[in-house]
């Protein structure tokens, strides 16, 4: 396990003693636009966008390197009484409807199977080098939802590393092969930029 994982482990475990963090706005207000097809939960944390997702019948790969976070997913989803197994990176062909696929993996490593979700979700996550290959991931028509801060969030309390910080205008940028939605900037108590893009379906 790295260093970053067993300190993630670590955050995790302490948040757990807390009720568990609301899905983020974004999420919930599109949330009746987004695709119901296989999704894909990068770097889903302790999963309160998986659930969401597989409540409403939605297949989700939920993919973090914490096992703590997906430990505390796991039992979330038994409360909730969603289906949820544990997968390897060779089982992402068969997900199941309205079952959570819980992937430990790290995302520095793990190769994106191409056109292969109709919904992919990245928040408060940033690895610049997953932008192309989460634009194969999806399907033709399929869409992103990524949220996550910008250097705006150095006004503010929270991550200082520029490593994981975007810069202006940079996620709009980001995923030229797809068209975008909706895209914004808040620096208004948090320093966020959110996009919803869509992959182009297939001319006929
Ligand atoms: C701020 S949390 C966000 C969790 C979730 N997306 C949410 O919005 O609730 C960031 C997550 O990224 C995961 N993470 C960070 N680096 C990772 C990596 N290289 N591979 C897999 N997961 C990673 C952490 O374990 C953590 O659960």
């Amino acid at each position: 396990m790295s260093a970053n994982a067993a300190e993630w482990n670590t955050r995790h475990r302490a948040a757990a003693q807390k009720p568990p963090a609301e899905p983020a706005s974004i999420v919930l207000e599109w949330l009746p636009l987004l695709p119901e097809g296989p999704a894909l939960d990068l770097a889903c944390g302790t999963g309160r966008h998986s659930l969401l997702l597989a409540a409403r019948g939605q297949s989700v790969l939920a993919v973090d390197y914490s096992a703590t976070a997906l430990e505390i997913l796991e039992n979330r989803a038994r409360m909730e009484k969603i289906p949820a197994t544990r997968g390897a990176p060779g089982e992402f062909t068969k997900l199941r409807a309205g079952r959570i696929h819980l992937l430990e993996a790290d995302l520095e490593n793990l190769e994106l199977p191409e056109n292969s979700f109709a919904l992919i979700l990245c928040l408060q996550y940033l690895k610049r080098s997953l932008f192309a290959p989460m634009g194969r991931a999806l399907q033709p028509g399929g869409m992103l939802l990524f949220e996550t801060f910008t250097r705006a969030q150095l006004n503010y309390s929270g991550p200082r590393n520029p490593a994981y910080l975007l810069e202006r205008g940079e996620l709009r940028a980001g995923f030229p092969g797809l068209h975008v939605l909706f895209y914004r900037e808040l620096n208004a108590g948090q320093g966020i930029a959110s996009l919803v893009a869509q992959k182009p379906r297939k001319k006929r």
